[in-house]
């Protein structure tokens, strides 16, 4: 006999009278002296049981003693429920099971938390801890078969399209993406390690060399980093790579994949089709990031040009050394009063010199024709400047303009931190809303003023434009890369290029970025060696899986939607890891652990 004929989310009115088994686990239990009354739920929902002293004693005597989370296994008959009495909030809210039987499979413990409600402020060390028991719950259980169906939709999109998954090796050397690498010391060859790796990128690429032409995977990465929301040592992403395409090839197919998943896989709402695309540089100058929430439209305006007019002498000097001066225009708040308007302001300034701005001006527009504009430095600015400012803003009675004026970096930075910050405050944002935006033409190099040299904006296989090849030996700072970013609702969730297929512009790279062709050799000597084996034209993209499921979610964390993710401090609290290991393991290792490092 089966173990259950149903699940506890199948059963409808069309089944009455059905003799049925259900097993799971008990969600609710409610004791009305002669009725026993239990939710029992499993993957797939909840049904109601009934247990019924009289006609059942035997079976209501076993279910006097289920507690919570207790295993049970239960015969009884379908009973479709009067109309008055139907349960909407429940699928199976139609019937009801009159239990004949009930079989305990294995008691439980009292949980540490509650499985069946979502408490506010549940303490993370103690999920962590009992991460079987938080994937017990409903909102745990939605996110992981979400990714579940979002990685089986992209596998079945993706194979339909000529893509082949192939797996790539974990225990390889370095590939770096910018983060430190998780090392793994072999037995075999005393003081050698692996690396596992931080992407797959060179795999890939070796793939395009060996003639597949459509490659994905979606793969485990290994970084070691600094933890955020967003960020885990170990993460997933959607590896792709193509050859003989062009960047156009590689955002189509993308787009398509994205919105094809938010469409048939969440009841989410996509805010732009097609995508926006962005330069680098102007998603910097209007929205302070290379990744911004377009869900909602606050943006910075540059007004240097007015500004050097003005006799607010911080901003004319500010704007005639080169320097941005940016304004933000927020609707409606021009009408708040003085109190109010007051408070807004040292809000939002503490915030913005919080990360690094030195104050923060602001104009509040009236909402009447005969009012006065508010704020301190309204009297530098003559009427018709005045005038010149709000139309470059489109700005209009009852508008609250803000200001910043800094080196370059503080005012991407405070521009940023202000628009997310107001977008929250002033309630902008539609939760059902993703906003995905590409973010494109990337400069190849960021100068590193520690090591004096350049590095890779994106990673040392990225393409340099074709027409700026010429750059590379007069002003790479100039060069831009055939590099695109995914961003959506505020985050990275992808990120690309097209690859250099040329040795001599790979050298060239290696040069600049203070790569010593001999060091490079020995690093990527594999990678050198192919390229001159008949490589075609390839470019790819890895969208991250965790952010991208955390959106489609509406998470605020990536941890939600990973199984059994690490804490900040990049470790298990379940298992416990990482721990220390037997000295026999660290011998045949060849790995002495250093005195001061001792606990
Ligand atoms: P990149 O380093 O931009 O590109 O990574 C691609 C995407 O992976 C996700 N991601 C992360 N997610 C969670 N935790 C992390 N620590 C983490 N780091 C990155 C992000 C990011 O956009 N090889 C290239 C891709 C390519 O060029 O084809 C690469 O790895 O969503
Ligand atoms: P002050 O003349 O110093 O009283 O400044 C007038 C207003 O300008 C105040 O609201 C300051 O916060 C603001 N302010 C000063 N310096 C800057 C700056 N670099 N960027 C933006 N606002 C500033």
């Amino acid at each position: 006999m089966a173990m259950k004929t149903h699940t506890c989310g199948e059963l409808r009115a069309n089944h009455a009278n059905q003799t049925v088994t259900l097993a799971g686990w008990v969600h609710r239990r409610r004791d009305q002296g002669g009725l026993i009354f239990i939710d029992l739920r499993d993957r797939f929902g909840i049904t109601q049981l009934v247990i019924n002293q009289e006609t059942h004693p035997d079976a209501h005597t076993k279910a006097k003693d289920l507690r919570g989370e207790w295993v049970v296994q239960v015969e009884g008959t379908v009973i479709q429920r009067p109309d008055g009495m139907v349960n909407t909030n429940l699928e199976t809210g139609a019937i009801e099971i009159e239990v004949h039987d009930v079989t305990v499979l294995n008691p439980a413990k009292n949980p540490p938390f509650y499985i069946n409600k979502d408490e506010e402020n549940l303490d993370e060390a103690l999920r962590m801890r009992y991460r079987y028991l938080d994937l017990r719950r409903e909102r745990m259980q939605r996110n992981i078969i979400l990714r579940h169906q979002v990685t089986r939709f992209i596998r079945n999109y993706l194979g339909d399209r000529g893509f082949v998954e192939i797996e790539t090796p974990f225990l390889f050397k370095t590939t770096p993406e910018g983060a430190r690498d998780y090392l793994v010391p072999s037995r075999v060859h005393p003081g050698k390690f692996y690396a596992l790796p931080q992407s797959p990128q060179q795999l890939k690429q070796l793939l395009m060399v060996a003639g597949y032409e459509r490659y994905f995977q979606i793969v485990r990465c290994f970084r070691d980093e600094d933890q955020r929301g967003d960020r885990q040592p170990e993460f997933t992403q959607l590896d792709m790579e193509m050859s003989f395409v062009e960047r156009e090839d590689v955002l189509q197919l993308v787009e398509g994949l994205m919105t094809a998943i938010v469409e048939n896989v969440t009841d989410r709402e996509l805010v732009y089709k097609p995508f926006p695309r962005l330069q680098y540089r102007d998603a910097m100058e209007r929205y302070g990031s290379d990744k911004p929430d377009l869900r909602y439209d606050l943006q910075a305006f540059e007004i240097g040009d007015i500004a050097i007019r003005s006799g607010f002498s911080v901003f004319a000097d500010n704007a005639s050394a080169g320097k941005p001066v940016k304004v933000m225009r927020v609707p409606q708040l021009g009408a708040w009063n003085n109190s109010q308007i007051k408070k807004l302001h040292q809000e939002l300034e503490e915030l913005a010199k919080s990360v690094g701005a030195k104050g923060l001006a602001y104009m509040a527009i009236p909402t009447e024709e005969s009012g006065e504009v508010r704020g301190p430095i309204g009297k530098f600015f003559a009427n018709e400047l005045k005038l010149e400012l709000f139309e470059r803003v489109g700005a209009e009675p009852g508008d609250f303009l803000i200001f910043t004026s800094d080196e370059r970096p503080i005012v991407y930075e405070v521009v940023d931190t202000l628009r997310r910050h107001l977008a929250q405050q002033l309630g902008l944002i539609d939760p059902k809303q993703v906003a995905f935006t590409w973010i494109l033409d990337f400069p190849l190099f960021e100068w590193n003023e520690d090591e004096h040299r350049w590095d890779p904006s994106h990673h040392l296989f990225t393409s340099p434009y074709p027409e700026d090849v010429p750059l590379l030996d007069t002003d790479p700072g100039k060069v831009r890369g055939l590099q695109y970013d995914l961003a959506c609702n505020g985050y990275e969730v992808a990120g690309g290029s097209i690859r250099i297929h040329r040795r001599e512009i790979q050298e060239k790279i290696f040069g600049l970025i203070g790569l010593e062709v001999e060091d490079a050799k020995q690093k990527f000597g594999h990678m050198l060696e192919a390229f001159e084996y008949g490589t075609p034209p390839h470019g790819g993209i890895a969208p991250g899986i965790d952010r991208l499921v955390m959106l489609l979610a509406g998470e605020p964390n990536i941890r939600e939607v990973i199984a059994f993710p690490k804490t900040q401090q990049a470790a298990d609290l379940m298992a416990g890891a990482p721990s220390e290991v037997f000295p026999i393991q660290l011998e045949e290792l060849h790995i002495a652990i250093r005195d001061e490092d001792l606990d």
